[in-house]
């Protein structure tokens, strides 16, 4: 299977990230280096599954290219922290639902897509 991990260079997605190489799917990573660090899935870069790509969820352009294939995503994306969000809610917040919602729109947009060929092939077998 084919996976995407958002926020996969963070604490969770970066575990995600290997247990999902370690169990032989393809993973791409979606990061922007907020807090998330490359040394956290350094030593998945070498392998010919993963795949590393520098952005924000925030860019749907991105996302649409990065959703295309993949059978299932883990939306880890995020700024989880309470004193930050306390000190500048107006950068956080945006970044936060926001980059949430631009995933579950394209995370709806892939479930229709693969309702409607799976609808489709059928259709075409019983024709
Ligand atoms: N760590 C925990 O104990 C814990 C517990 C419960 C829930 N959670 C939730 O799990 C999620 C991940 O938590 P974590 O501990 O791994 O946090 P983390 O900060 O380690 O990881 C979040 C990652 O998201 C990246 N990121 C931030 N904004 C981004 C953007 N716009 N586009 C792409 N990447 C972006 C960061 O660079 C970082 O690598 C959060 O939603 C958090 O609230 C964590």
């Amino acid at each position: 299977m084919n996976y995407l991990v958002t926020g996969g260079a963070g604490f969770i997605g970066s575990h995600i990230a290997e247990y999902l190489i370690d169990h032989g799917h393809d993973v791409t990573v979606v990061e922007y280096l907020f807090s998330g660090k490359k040394e956290n899935i350094r030593h998945l870069f070498d392998n010919p599954h993963f795949h590393f790509v520098q952005g924000s969820i925030t860019d749907s352009g991105l996302l649409k290219d990065t959703f295309k294939n993949a059978d299932g995503i883990f939306h880890q994306a995020a700024i989880p922290s309470v004193p930050r969000s306390i000190e500048n809610p107006a950068f956080e917040t945006p970044l936060n639902i926001q980059g949430s919602i631009i995933d579950i729109t394209e995370i709806q947009r892939m479930v229709r897509c693969a309702w409607h060929s799976r609808t489709h092939r059928r259709n075409r077998e019983f024709m």
